[in-house]
This record gives C-alpha cells, structure tokens and sequence, in this order.
C-alpha cells in the first residue's frame, strides 16, 4: 500500500524549527527556545501502532497535534514521523530496537501504553536521549483476577465442564460426572507458588489466600519482610518453589536471564501432575518443554494468556495437539475501565513531557539512569521550551508541580493555542490503513483497531 497516501491533504505543521534538525538535538547541548504566544506551532505525537486515539486527543489536543501510523514496524511509519515526532505512544504490536531507536531524529519522549517495556531497547533508547515510560499500574486487578479464573479452571475443570454440556453431553448421574469431571482437585490445602511477587503476584497471592491456597512465592529482588508484611512463604530458589508447588503461577518480568524460565530441565522440577500458569509474558515459558510435558502428563494442565509467537494461533507450533490447555489472547489486562485508564495515563505521561521537565515531571520513566547527563537541567519539555513553571532563562531548577499549567502563564499560552483550522485532530501518517485517497479523517474510522490492543 503507499505510504504517502495517509498525507493526502497535506501533512501536519508541527514542531519548531529547532527540532526539525536531521540530527537529534543532544539535551545537554539545547537551549530553551523562547516561548510566547505564536512563536512556534505544537509538537508531534505519534501512536505508533494504533489508530484509535478518541482518548489520547482531548488529554493532548490543546499542547500537541496528534498523529496515528498503525504500524507493525518502523519500516511502516512515514518519514515525517521518523523526522518530527518528539513523542511517541506505543502498544505492544510493535518493536524499537537500537536501529529502529536510531531512525527516529528528533524523539524525546517514548510511552508504552502498558507495562511490559520488553519490546524496547531501554538501554538504547537512553544512549539516544529518548526516555522511556510506561504505565505500570493499570490492570493489576484484570491480571490478577484473570490468573484466579484459570487457576479455577484448572483446578475446577469448567472451561472443559462447559464445553461439554455446549456440546451436547448428557450427564444423567454421578457415573458421568465422575467421568467428565476427573481430574477436578480441591484447592484448600493446595500449594500455590508464584514466580515474581511484584504488582501483580501480590495481588494473586492476596486472592489466592482467600480460596485456601497456602502462597509461595520465589522473587530474589525483594528485600527480606515482605513475606511477613503479606503473611506468605518465601523461598529463595526456583528449585525450591517448583518443588513445593501444586500449582506454579508466573508474574515476573521478562528480562536477558529468565527466558525459558520454565523448560524441560525445570518441568522436571515440578510436582508430577502440577498445573502452570501463565500471565506474564510468552517467552518464560518454552512452548516445545510445556508440549510435551502436558502429552506425558508431567504438567496436568497448563492456561497462558500469553504466548512466545503472538497474535496465538492455536492451529500451529508446538502446543496445537497439546490436551489440557487453556489459551487466552493477552486479554488478562483488559476491562473496559482499565483500557480506558491505561490510556489516559499514557497520554498524561506524554503531557507531563510537553508541558515540564523531562526527567523530573515524568512519572514512569524507566531509563533514567541512561540518559541523564551533568546538564540535563538545561533540557526542557518536549516542545523545546522550557517548563512552564520556570521562568525563561531561569537558572534555578525547581521542583516541578505536577498537573498542567496554570491558565494564566505566558508559556502556557503558546503551548495552548488552538489548533489551525486545517489540521484535524487525529492525522494518519502511515498509509497501511488509509484510504488511498481522499480527505483526511477526523478521527478513529470505523473499525479501527481500538482499546483492545494488549499491553
Ligand atoms: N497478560 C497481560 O495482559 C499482562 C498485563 C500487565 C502485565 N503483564 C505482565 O505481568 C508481569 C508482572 O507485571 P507487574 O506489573 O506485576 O510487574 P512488577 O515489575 O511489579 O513485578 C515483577 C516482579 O518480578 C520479579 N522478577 C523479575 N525477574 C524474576 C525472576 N527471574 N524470578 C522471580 N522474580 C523475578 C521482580 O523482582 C518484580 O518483583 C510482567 O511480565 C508483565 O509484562 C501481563
């Protein structure tokens, strides 16, 4: 499809002249520009790989002109993106390595629209001056009653229950019962291990004391007492926890020493007839190890919302014969309300960008340490101005006041001014969706991708 076509209609005025440089302006090296009332136009916003931005607009309409590339790669995304964006809002379907990080020329911001930050070469992105957020604390709850529901499953057996019963199955006595529902266990008594207390192993194990599972929990980066504060098992090894587990719940990060976490060297560390759990992230887990195991029985039966080859396609690779398994497609995060905050967060975190001072004002940056220099206070929001708060060519750095700009500020004036007549609110700068032709959309077309991107 051409990639020109989403311009039709011009493409939008955007950032300053400043940012406009084929070169990445370094941030000890940039000097405020002055702010007021016309002196330069907002800043680029791009959604990398969506459409959607009904939400996004009215956090960032009035500081930024918002664009939208729904693109699986950087490959994909227009050149006026790569050349002008500061900012940048990302789900999961697309990936920024080190050379992907390098086409972009003027980013200063990254915002992953979830948790999850391992699709982005953090390290890389510092080294570059870009900081990276992401929106860590949305769908704790969703995850963790999603991970219940399978746990329930498993041990339950009512996905398989209900299936029957859809499918026709008659059960006329206990005989069949007994039949169909082999294989349910009790849970109170039942020892649950989960790999990762974090955000979300938390509030499993909370959940989990509630149905009678005894909580273990393996996580060697916590300090000693948080067992005692939750009133769980610690065990330091995940020999130990997979020895000990019934039922073996992942919720840890994915990083360069845990993938394959669980293959066939640790299966065999399991309980015999143990169940697994995942809602983490597919690469914990090596689907060759679980296939077998579930086949042999060594794992009894095993849900995963998520999986090491996503979108999941149930037809193919190593799991697609395996019994027992329930699969889900990355949804665990996803309710309608938390959708909706995850992405309002995501946009104020960009906002937080345009409007104040990168480091200080962000809320979730994860690479600090990569790209702070001895002057970084000299950097300023994203549009190149300096934070509203401080007066121009200030040189005391004050701490910066979180939410927006009074209305009365002068620099808040030029950030805010409306957007040109022309310009619609979201603009489209990939032409892998657009029509060929044609006016410009003044926003999400009818079936876009929207909310349900995964984190
Ligand atoms: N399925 C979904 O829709 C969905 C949604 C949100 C998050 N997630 C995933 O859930 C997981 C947990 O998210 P969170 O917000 O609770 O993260 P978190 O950062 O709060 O917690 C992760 C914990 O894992 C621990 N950890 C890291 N490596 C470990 C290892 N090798 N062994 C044991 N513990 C280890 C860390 O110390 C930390 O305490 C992440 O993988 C995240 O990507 C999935």
């Amino acid at each position: 499809m051409d990639k020109q076509a989403g311009l039709v209609g011009g493409p939008p005025r955007i950032v300053p002249p400043a940012m406009m440089a084929s070169k990445r302006p370094r941030l000890d090296t940039m000097r405020p520009l002055p702010n007021g009332p016309g002196l330069h136009s907002r800043p680029l916003v791009a959604l990398l790989d969506g459409r959607d931005c009904a939400i996004e607009m009215p956090i960032l309409k009035d500081v930024a002109t918002v664009a939208f590339c729904d693109a699986q790669s950087t490959s994909e995304i227009h050149e006026k993106v790569l050349n002008e964006a500061v900012g940048a809002l990302m789900w999961h379907t697309i990936s920024l390595t080190k050379e992907d990080l390098e086409k972009f020329k003027a980013l200063r911001i990254i915002v992953r629209i979830g948790s999850g930050i391992d699709n982005i070469d953090v390290k890389a992105a510092g080294d570059l001056k870009i900081a990276v957020c992401n929106v860590p604390g949305y769908g704790v709850e969703e995850v963790a009653d999603t991970t219940m529901c399978l746990i329930l499953n498993l041990y339950r057996r009512t996905y398989w229950l209900a299936n029957m019963v859809r499918e026709g199955k008659k059960f006329t006595g206990p005989e069949q019962v007994r039949e169909a529902a082999q294989g349910c266990a009790r849970i109170r008594g039942d020892t649950l291990g989960i790999v990762g207390l974090g955000r979300i192993g938390s509030a499993v194990a909370l959940r989990a004391k509630a149905f009678g599972f005894n909580v273990t929990f393996y996580d060697p980066y916590l300090p000693d007492g948080i067992e005692k504060s939750l009133g769980l098992t610690r065990v330091y090894t995940l020999q130990e926890l997979l020895y000990q587990s019934d039922c073996v719940s992942l919720h840890c990060t994915l990083n360069e020493h845990n993938s394959h976490l669980i293959n066939e060297f640790t299966i065999k560390q399991m309980r015999p007839g143990a169940f697994l759990v995942n809602t983490a992230r597919g690469a914990l887990v090596d689907e060759n190890a679980l296939a077998v195991a579930l086949k042999n029985g060594n794992i009894r039966a095993a849900a995963l919302d998520v999986h090491e080859n996503e979108p999941y396609n149930p037809f193919q690779g190593p799991l697609k014969d395996a019994p027992n398994l329930i699969c889900t497609p990355h949804a665990a995060y996803y309710s309608d309300a938390s959708s909706n905050e995850l992405r309002e967060m995501a946009a104020t975190e960009i906002r937080r960008a345009i409007t104040g001072r990168i480091p200080d004002i962000l809320r979730n940056c994860v690479n600090k340490e990569y790209f702070i220099t001895d002057s970084y206070g000299e950097s300023g929001g994203v549009n190149g101005t300096t934070p509203y708060y401080v007066p121009v060519h200030s040189t005391t750095h004050e701490p910066v006041p979180p939410g927006p700009p009074p209305p009365t500020s002068h620099v808040t004036a030029a950030i805010v001014a409306p957007p040109p007549q022309h310009m619609p609110p979201a603009v489209p700068v990939s032409g892998r969706a657009s029509p060929p032709n044609g006016p410009l959309p003044s926003g999400p077309p009818p079936g876009s991708r929207d909310t349900t991107s995964p984190p």
